[in-house]
């Protein structure tokens, strides 16, 4: 019997997962909750009329389909307890616990825990009042970070440039309501200086591994100007992770964690993403954790990876990833997300997309839904970040003019993107692989 599989969510990454887990050859069919229109074109994967938060809805879908596993994409189901909900229901499904997505879910827990375990990040202090943080503000140097606790859509951190800047954020964030509930604790960061670069490993609370690197590109604008988006752009592998970088990440990084979360009580089995920044020196440090797989990342990861994605899932959910290998497409792969202008601030939707052909994709390119929607047989745009389109090829550079090129084939009239994703992996020091 091949497994029957539902993925929860509704962007690219979702797409990704749910087009990776249909080629999987241990699937029998996947259904994506609620999914978009670009999960209901693929051969084998069906959307269901369930929302991501309707955690009855989507137990009772479970239990009367016979689901042989869950996979879920967004971080708020997870820091809801989806996963321990799920799991009383004796449903299986991957992703952490609410205690072990709170690495996640509360920047302040997940900087006391790195301390705690000794794993190196950037010095910080946490507020729930103005005036101490002012207070401390005043004894710092600039530019410095201001983070609001809780999950804000990569949108709750602010890089300020000095002083002024940096008392209207923390005024915000605790006084004003910019962020909501996610405001009502912040934390303040030292800024750090390097590379960046995304770290993502299969967990099952003791064992790990390490899925392909990748780098995002969270600034809106080209030379990584404007403000922090999701992400407008990926590509794998980094070469800033350089084999050295990658072992150094898995010793004081990755080992501390897995271990740190078992000895809090809280096993971590999901996908954990370290968000990195890497120095000059080649010493990574922990910018963030997220309990899930990135968006983008995860377009050009999925397109890369060979193994079944459903097999590894389940591993992990049974304790069974020790010496579980992955296999991946020795090719890099770069993504390209199709905007509405003005994201992430105001933008419109219902533009027509013009150019979307099934028969565009093929092996060596893909282009995932984000926000679209379908009206009258018409595809149109329906959130900031609209598609990924996706390239595969022998190297970053080749995968990027390719990429490009596919994007000349789509439009709309207000379609936004990044021109320069994948040049900083072109333009410094790094080799491919
Ligand atoms: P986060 O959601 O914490 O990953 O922050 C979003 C983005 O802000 C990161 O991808 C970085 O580009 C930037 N950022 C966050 N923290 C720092 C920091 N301590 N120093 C420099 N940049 C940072
Ligand atoms: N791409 C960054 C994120 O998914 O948070």
């Amino acid at each position: 019997m091949k497994n029957k599989v539902l993925v929860i969510g509704s962007g690219g990454r979702e797409h990704a997962l749910a087009w990776r887990l249909s080629l999987s050859t241990t699937v029998g069919h996947v259904f994506v909750a609620p999914g978009n229109p670009g999960t209901q074109a693929e051969n084998n994967v069906s959307n269901v009329a369930i929302e991501a938060s309707d955690y009855t809805g989507l137990i009772d879908f479970c239990q009367s389909n016979a689901i042989d596993l869950v996979v879920v994409g967004p971080e708020q189901p997870l820091c809801d307890g989806i996963v321990d909900l799920m799991s009383q229901a004796g449903i299986k499904c991957f992703g952490p616990s609410a205690a072990a997505a709170t690495l996640e879910g509360s920047k302040a827990y997940s900087k006391e825990f790195l301390e705690k375990y000794n794993i190196p990040t950037a010095a910080y202090a946490s507020f729930t009042e103005v005036k101490p943080a002012l207070d401390y503000l005043q004894r710092q140097k600039y530019p410095i970070v201001i983070k609001a606790d809780g999950l804000a859509a990569g949108k709750g951190v602010v890089i300020a440039q000095d002083a002024p800047q940096a008392v209207n954020a923390v005024k915000d964030m605790l006084a004003g309501n910019a962020f909501g509930q996610a405001g009502d604790r912040i934390v303040i960061e030292e800024f750090l200086v390097g590379e960046e670069a995304s770290f993502i490993v299969i967990a099952d609370g003791e064992n790990f591994v390490p899925m392909a690197t990748s780098q995002d590109h969270k600034a809106r604008d080209d030379g990584d100007k404007g403000p922090n988006t999701g992400g407008m752009g990926a590509y794998t592998p980094a070469p800033v992770v350089s084999q050295e970088v990658f072992d150094k990440t898995i010793e004081v990084i990755i080992k501390p964690s897995i271990a740190g979360m078992q000895k809090e009580g809280s096993p971590f089995v999901g996908f954990l993403y370290a968000g990195l920044m890497i120095d000059a020196l080649g010493n990574p440090k922990v910018l963030e954790f997220n309990v899930r797989f990135g968006d983008p990342e995860t377009q050009p990861i999925m397109m890369r990876l060979k193994s079944n994605l459903d097999e590894l899932c389940l591993a992990a959910i049974g304790g069974n990833l020790k010496d579980q290998a992955i296999e991946w497409d020795e090719r890099a792969c770069l993504g390209v997300v199709l905007a509405e202008k003005g994201y992430p601030d105001s933008y419109q939707k219902g533009s027509l997309i013009i150019g979307m052909n099934v028969e565009n994709n093929d092996q060596n390119r893909k282009i995932f839904h984000a926000g679209t929607k379908i009206k009258q047989n018409e595809l149109l745009t329906n959130g900031g970040r609209v598609l990924c389109v996706c390239a595969l090829a022998e190297d970053i550079k080749g995968a990027q003019s390719k990429a490009y090129e596919y994007v000349n084939t789509v439009s709309w009239q207000s379609m936004y993107y990044r021109r320069d994703i994948g040049s900083k992996a072109l333009c410094g020091n790094f080799t491919t692989k």
